[in-house]
C-alpha cells in the first residue's frame, strides 16, 4: 500500500499538487475520509497540479463541477464531485461520470467509496487523522497497481 504523510493543510495540497502527476485522462479518483478529513483540501492540490486557474471549493448546490485545465498531460478538463449528499446510487450514476472523463477528464470524487465498483478501475485515496493535525494519505485501487513507480515516487516526495 502507498502511504504519504501530511503535516498540514498545505501538505495535503502539495501531496494534491504532485498527484496530478500520477494522472492520465479517463480516471476517476475516488477521496475517502471522515468530514474534514481533507478530500476538498487535496482536491485544490490536485486542480493547482493540473492548472486549474479558478478557485476549487466543495460543490455544495451541484455534485459536480468542471473545472478547465492547462497542463501538457492531456487533461483538459478536472470533475469534482462531492457526492455526499447523492441520495442513491442511481443519482450517482446519473452524474455519468464514467462517460465524462472519456473527453480528455479526470475526476476526483469526494464521498465516492460506495459507488466506486461502478466507476470500474479506479485510484482510491484515503485520508486518515494521525495524532496530531497530520493525516496519512493511502492509496490503492485497480488503477493503483499498474502505476506502482509512479506512485512510490510521489510516496517518497
Ligand atoms: N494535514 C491536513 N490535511 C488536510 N486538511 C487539514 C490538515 N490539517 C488541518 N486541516 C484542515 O482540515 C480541514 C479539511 O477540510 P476539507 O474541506 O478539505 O475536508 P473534506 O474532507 O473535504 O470535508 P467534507 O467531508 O466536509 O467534504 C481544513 O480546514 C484544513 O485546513
Ligand atoms: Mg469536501
Amino acid at each position: 500500500m502507498i502511504r504519504r504523510h501530511c503535516a498540514s493543510a498545505e501538505e495535503t495540497r502539495a501531496a494534491g499538487e504532485a498527484f496530478a502527476e500520477v494522472l492520465s485522462p479517463g480516471d476517476v479518483v475516488v477521496l475517502s475520509g471522515r468530514l474534514g478529513a481533507g478530500k476538498t483540501t487535496f482536491a485544490q492540490g490536485v486542480a493547482r497540479g493540473l492548472g486549474v486557474r479558478e478557485r476549487v471549493t466543495s460543490p455544495t448546490f451541484t455534485l459536480v463541477r468542471p473545472h478547465a485545465c492547462a497542463n501538457p498531460r492531456g487533461i483538459a478538463t478536472l470533475y469534482h464531485a462531492d457526492v455526499y449528499r447523492a441520495g442513491s446510487l442511481a443519482e450517482v450514476l446519473d452524474l455519468d461520470l464514467t462517460e465524462l472523463v472519456e473527453e480528455a477528464a479526470v475526476a476526483l470524487v469526494e464521498w465516492g467509496e460506495t459507488a466506486a465498483p461502478v466507476f470500474g478501475d479506479v485510484l482510491s485515496v484515503t485520508l486518515k487523522d494521525d495524532e496530531t493535525e497530520g493525516r496519512d494519505l493511502f492509496v490503492d485501487g485497480a488503477l493503483a497497481l499498474a502505476r506502482d513507480d509512479v506512485l512510490k515516487a510521489w510516496a517518497e516526495q
